[in-house]
C-alpha cells in the first residue's frame, strides 16, 4: 500500500489512467450480452461461456420485484461489471434492452466515458440503438460501432456504414471490412494493418473460432484461405472504401465525431478480441467533468462523484436501496467521511461495493473511473453530487427524460393515504417514474409518466409489495410534455386545447401534457412568445 503523500498520489494517477468506463448499447437481441461475455472471458473474469445469463437468473432469487425480469425474460436494470485485461481496469456498463426501461439506460450513458453500439449485421439500425445513440451524441462521447453476426446473412456492408452516416450525421472508419457474411463468411480484412483474420473453415461440423492472420499482398496464402474470387472482390471493395471514407482521426474519435467500426460474430468469438485490443488503445481514459464553470480532473487528488443510479429493494428483507455513483475525481476510501452536496451534509458511505464479473464485493478503495454502489437510507437523489469536505463542486445534474406514457393514478383506500405519498415519492426518487401534479389536487391523486410501459406494472408490484397500497390508475391519452420556460406565464391564462393538460413537477414547475404534435403546435400558434422545452436538465 502506498503511504506518503506522494506515493499516494503517483499510485492513483497510475491506476486511473488505466481505467476505462464505458457502456454498451444496441436494440434487443443484436448481442450485447453475447459480446460482454467475450469480453468477460478475455478478462479472465468468467470461466465459461453462459455465465452471464446463468447468473442474471440467480441474481433475481435476491431481489423480489424483479419477478417481473422473470416473468417476461428480459433485464430491467443495469448492472456494472470491473475486470482486468491486458493491464487495463475495465468498466462496463450493461444496460437493459428492453426498449421500456430506455430511461434507467439514458441515465447509465451518464455515467460512461464511451459507448460500444453493438448492431445486427442483418438489420442495420434499429429502434432502440437511433434513441441511445442519441444520448451519446448529446455528450458528444467517442462511440465504437460493432457489427455483429457476420456469420449469418448480413446486408450489404457499404450499406449498412451509409446508414450510419447518415442516420446519425457522424464519420465512420472502417478498421476492419468483411468478406461475405453467412456461410460465406470468411473473415475480416484489417485495413491499418494489412491483414487477414480469417474465419476458420468448417472443422468436423463446427467452425473453428481462432483467426489466422495473413497479408493481403500474399496472393498464393490469401487464395488458399478465402479462395481467389472472394480476394478479387475483396481487394475492389477496399480501393472502393480507401477512396471513399473518411480517414482515420483520433481526436475525431475521442470527441465523437468519428466511430470507427469493426465487424464480427459475438457468438463465434470472431473479431471480438482484436476489437476489444483496438478499442482500449483508441478510447481514453476517464473524462473531466464539468462542475459550474470549472472543469474537474480526474486526477484531482480530491474525491469526487455523482449518483447515476438509485436501485430499490435488492435485498427484499432490508428493504434497502443502493446509489450507485460514477467517482469523477481522486480516490475513494472506504469508512471516510465524505460529503452530501445537495443535503449539506457529511455522509459515510457504507458498503460500498463493486460488480466483479457478477459477484459484488465490498471495495476499500476505488477511483476516477470506478462505480460504487452503496447503501442508500433514502437520502440520495438522481444527480446527486458527493464530495470532500469543503469542496464546491456540484456536477452538471443529469437530464430527465421524457416520459411518453401518463397515467391518474389515486389511492383507493384513504388510510393509506401515507403508504401512497410515500411510495410514489420514493420510487420517483429513484427515477423509475416521474410524478406530476394537477394544480389544485394534493397527493391522493397523482400524474405518473414514464417512459415505457412496463414501469406502470413495476410501480403497482413494487408499490403492492413493498408499501402495501393499491390504487386506481386510468391511463391517459396523453404522450408528450413541455416544460413551459417562460417565468412570466400563467398557465391558467393560457389558450389550450381542451385536451391540453397543465401539471406541475415536484419543484411546484409548470409543464404541459399533450396527446400529439398538433396540440403543441396550436398551443405555440395561439400563444405567441409561449417556449416550450422538451428536456429539463436537474440541478
Ligand atoms: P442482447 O443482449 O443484445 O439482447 O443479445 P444476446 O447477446 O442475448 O443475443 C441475442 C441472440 O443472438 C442470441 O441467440 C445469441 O446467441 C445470438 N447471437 C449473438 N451474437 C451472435 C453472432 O455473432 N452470430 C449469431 N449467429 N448469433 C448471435 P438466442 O437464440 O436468442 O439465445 P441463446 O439461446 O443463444 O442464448
Amino acid at each position: 500500500m502506498p503511504d506518503t503523500k506522494q506515493e499516494i498520489q503517483t499510485d492513483m494517477d497510475q491506476e486511473i489512467r488505466r481505467r476505462r468506463t464505458f457502456a454498451i448499447i444496441s436494440h434487443p437481441d443484436a448481442g450485447k450480452t453475447t459480446l460482454t461475455e467475450k469480453f468477460l472471458l478475455y478478462g479472465g473474469a468468467i470461466q465459461s461461456a453462459g455465465a452471464v445469463k446463468g447468473k442474471a437468473s440467480d441474481r433475481h432469487a435476491t431481489s423480489d420485484w424483479m419477478e417481473i425480469e422473470k416473468k417476461r425474460g428480459i433485464s430491467v436494470t443495469s448492472s456494472v461489471l470491473q475486470f482486468e485485461y491486458n493491464g487495463f481496469c475495465i468498466n462496463i456498463l450493461d444496460t437493459p434492452g428492453h426498449q421500456d426501461f430506455s430511461e434507467d439506460t439514458y441515465r447509465t450513458l451518464m455515467a460512461a466515458d464511451s459507448a460500444v453500439m453493438v448492431i445486427d449485421g442483418a438489420k442495420g439500425i434499429e429502434p432502440q440503438t437511433r434513441k441511445l445513440f442519441k444520448v451519446c451524441a448529446m455528450r458528444h462521447i467517442p462511440i465504437f460501432t460493432f457489427i455483429n453476426k457476420m456469420d449469418r446473412e448480413a446486408r450489404d456492408p457499404f450499406d449498412l456504414v451509409d446508414e450510419l452516416e447518415k442516420e446519425f450525421g457522424i464519420g465512420t472508419y472502417c478498421v476492419n471490412w468483411p468478406i461475405g457474411c453467412g456461410a460465406g463468411f470468411k473473415g475480416v480484412y484489417e485495413r491499418d494493418r494489412h491483414s487477414i483474420l480469417a474465419f476458420g473453415e468448417t472443422h468436423a461440423g463446427r467452425r473453428r473460432i481462432e483467426g489466422v492472420a495473413c497479408d493481403i499482398s500474399d496472393t498464393e496464402k490469401m487464395d488458399a484461405l478465402i479462395g481467389s474470387y472472394a480476394r478479387e472482390e475483396l481487394v475492389s471493395q477496399i480501393e472502393l472504401l480507401d477512396g471513399a471514407s473518411f480517414d482515420f482521426d483520433l481526436d475525431k474519435v475521442r470527441n465523437g465525431r468519428l466511430s470507427p467500426v469493426f465487424f464480427g460474430s459475438a457468438l463465434n468469438n470472431f473479431g471480438v478480441e482484436a476489437f476489444l485490443q483496438r478499442f482500449l488503445e483508441m478510447t481514453t481514459p476517464p473524462l473531466e467533468h464539468v462542475s459550474g464553470d470549472r472543469l474537474v480532473s480526474p486526477f484531482d487528488p480530491d474525491f469526487t462523484a455523482f449518483v447515476f443510479k438509485i436501485q430499490a429493494n435488492m435485498n427484499k428483507a432490508h428493504r434497502d436501496r443502493i446509489a450507485f455513483l460514477r467517482i469523477c475525481s481522486g480516490r475513494f476510501e472506504r469508512g471516510r467521511e465524505y460529503y452530501h452536496v445537495q443535503a449539506g451534509r457529511p455522509v459515510k458511505l457504507s458498503q460500498p461495493q463493486q460488480m466483479m464479473a457478477q459477484e459484488r464485493e465490498i471495495i476499500d478503495t476505488a477511483y476516477a473511473g470506478d462505480i460504487i454502489g452503496v447503501f442508500d437510507p433514502g437520502i440520495f437523489s438522481i444527480g446527486d453530487t458527493v464530495c470532500e469536505k469543503g469542496e464546491q463542486v456540484t456536477y452538471a445534474g443529469i437530464p430527465t427524460f421524457a416520459p411518453e406514457h401518463f397515467a391518474v393514478v389515486e389511492q383507493i383506500d384513504s388510510m393509506k393515504r401515507k403508504q401512497f405519498a410515500k411510495g410514489v415519492t420514493e420510487i420517483a426518487q429513484e427515477g423509475a417514474i416521474q410524478i406530476f401534479f394537477e394544480p389544485g389536487t394534493g397527493m391522493e391523486r397523482v400524474v405518473v409518466g414514464v417512459v415505457g410501459q412496463l414501469q406502470f406494472d413495476v410501480l403497482q408490484f413494487r408499490m403492492e409489495s413493498e408499501y402495501g397500497v393499491r390504487y386506481n390508475k386510468r391511463d391517459l391519452p396523453h404522450q408528450l410534455i413541455r416544460y413551459i420556460k417562460n417565468q412570466d406565464v400563467n398557465p391558467a391564462d393560457l389558450k389550450l386545447m381542451q385536451t391540453t393538460r397543465w401539471v406541475q413537477d415536484v419543484r411546484g414547475r409548470d409543464l404541459l401534457i399533450f396527446v400529439g404534435q398538433y396540440e403543441i403546435d396550436w398551443a405555440l400558434d395561439k400563444n405567441p412568445g409561449l417556449v416550450l422545452t422538451e428536456f429539463n436538465q436537474n440541478t
